[in-house]
Parts: structure tokens; C-alpha cells; sequence
């Protein structure tokens, strides 16, 4: 499964490409944009410039506006990936920028019957949300393992893309369900790296290291045989 983050902070975008070497790809919604507080191109250019598979979604609502605003988007960077919602309009533009080439990550799908829409008009990428499912106490995972046995079953190559992970466990039971993506903040990708073992354990190792670096005694020759 490929490691996303879910993000439209550059810092945390090179952090987790660059410097971690762990993220392949970034996801980004206008919440994200917002809080990064700089405009959609901008930000999203300058996160292109550092990682592939950048996805940029559209503000539009109405088919043909979706449209116009998916192409303008897509050619901000041959990396961005246009996020269309799941709606009648979404899907309609969607095809029709599928059509032109350009990769679409269909968005805020919570149905088996929504991911089969997706990859009807071509999606790149699908994307379940299973952190807003578990909100309102249905269990999200149980749909990303519904969508990848529906797509494998019927030979679909558009790919499951994890989203809406809140927590370390939402990122490991997507890889167990076979998601392609998982897409995450980055305090869940810094989560992913904890455990106790491996500070107790290297702290030992160094400290044993330490040891053979401290000056040996001084033998005293004192009582030593004659020769
Ligand atoms: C990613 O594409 C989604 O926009 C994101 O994962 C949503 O996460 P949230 O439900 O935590 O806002």
C-alpha cells in the first residue's frame, strides 16, 4: 500500500518524501488548502514540485463548471490528479476529463455502489472515507474490504485509495483490506513509527556501545611472575 499524506502543509510534504523517504503522494481538499492559508495554485505547485500524485480538488458544483475548473487544475502540473466529488455533475465531468487524460480521484464515497460509479467513468482513484464512517459509529474499514473485494471480483483497475485515517490502526487495516492508498495527517504517519521496543532497544545498544568507547583499567603489573 502506498503512504499518502493528507496534507497541504509543504514542510510535512518534505518531511515525509524527502527527509522520511516513506510518501509517495499527497492529498489535499479545500479544508486543508484553507488551513494552509495560501491560494489552491499556489500551494498545490509547490507541493508538485516536491512529490507525484498530487490530488487538487475542484470548489465547483455544476457539470460543465467542474469541468472548466478540472482542466485549469491539471494544468497547474502534470502531477496533479483532479478530485471531483461523488454527485451526478462530479461523475459527468469526471468522465469527460477522464476522457481529455486526466486522472481523477473520485471523493467522498461511503458506497460499494458509489465506488462502482467511480470506476464506470474511468476513475484514477477511489476514494473511501472510513474515519467519517467510524463517526457516525458505521465501521469504515468494513467498506474499504467490500470495495477492493468488488473491484478484484470484477477486474477493475481503478485504484482504493484509504482516506479519512485517523489513527495508526485505520493505516494497517487498510493494508490488511488490499487498499492501494492509504492517505493520512502526518501525526498518523509519525504514529506509524513509534513503539516502545524500538526506543528501549536502540537506547540499550547505544548505551552498550558506549562501553567499549569508555578507556580500558590500567593493569597493574604488580605480583606479575618474574621472567
Ligand atoms: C482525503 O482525500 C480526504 O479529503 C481526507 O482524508 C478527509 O479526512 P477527514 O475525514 O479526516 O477530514
Amino acid at each position: 500500500m502506498q503512504l499518502f499524506l493528507d496534507t497541504a502543509d509543504v514542510e510535512e510534504v518534505r518531511t515525509g518524501v524527502v527527509d522520511w523517504g516513506v510518501v509517495t503522494g499527497v492529498t489535499t481538499n479545500p479544508t486543508l488548502i484553507a488551513r494552509a492559508g495560501q491560494d489552491h495554485e499556489t500551494q498545490v505547485k509547490k507541493i508538485c514540485a516536491i512529490v507525484g500524485n498530487v490530488s487538487a480538488e475542484v470548489v465547483s458544483t455544476k457539470k460543465d463548471d467542474i469541468i472548466t475548473e478540472g482542466r485549469r487544475i491539471a494544468a497547474w502540473h502534470e502531477n496533479v490528479i483532479v478530485k471531483v466529488p461523488m454527485t451526478p455533475d462530479g461523475l459527468g465531468a469526471g468522465k469527460v476529463l477522464a476522457g481529455e487524460g486526466v486522472r481523477i480521484n473520485v471523493t467522498l464515497c461511503f458506497s460499494v455502489n458509489q465506488a462502482l460509479l467511480a470506476a464506470a467513468i474511468g476513475a484514477y482513484i477511489v476514494s473511501p472515507f472510513i474515519g467519517r464512517l467510524d463517526d457516525i459509529n458505521e465501521p469504515g474499514i468494513e467498506l474499504i474490504k467490500s470495495v477492493v473485494a468488488a473491484y478484484r471480483q470484477q477486474s477493475i483497475k481503478t485504484k482504493v485509495l484509504s482516506a479519512s485515517l485517523r489513527n495508526p490502526i485505520h493505516v494497517q487495516d487498510s493494508a490488511l483490506a488490499g487498499a492501494d492508498i492509504g492517505t493520512m495527517p502526518f501525526k498518523v504517519l509519525e504514529s506509524m513509527m513509534k513503539h516502545p521496543l524500538t526506543d528501549a532497544g536502540l537506547e540499550k545498544f547505544l548505551a552498550d556501545y558506549r562501553k567499549t568507547q569508555e578507556p580500558k583499567p590500567v593493569q597493574s603489573d604488580k605480583g606479575a611472575p618474574a621472567r
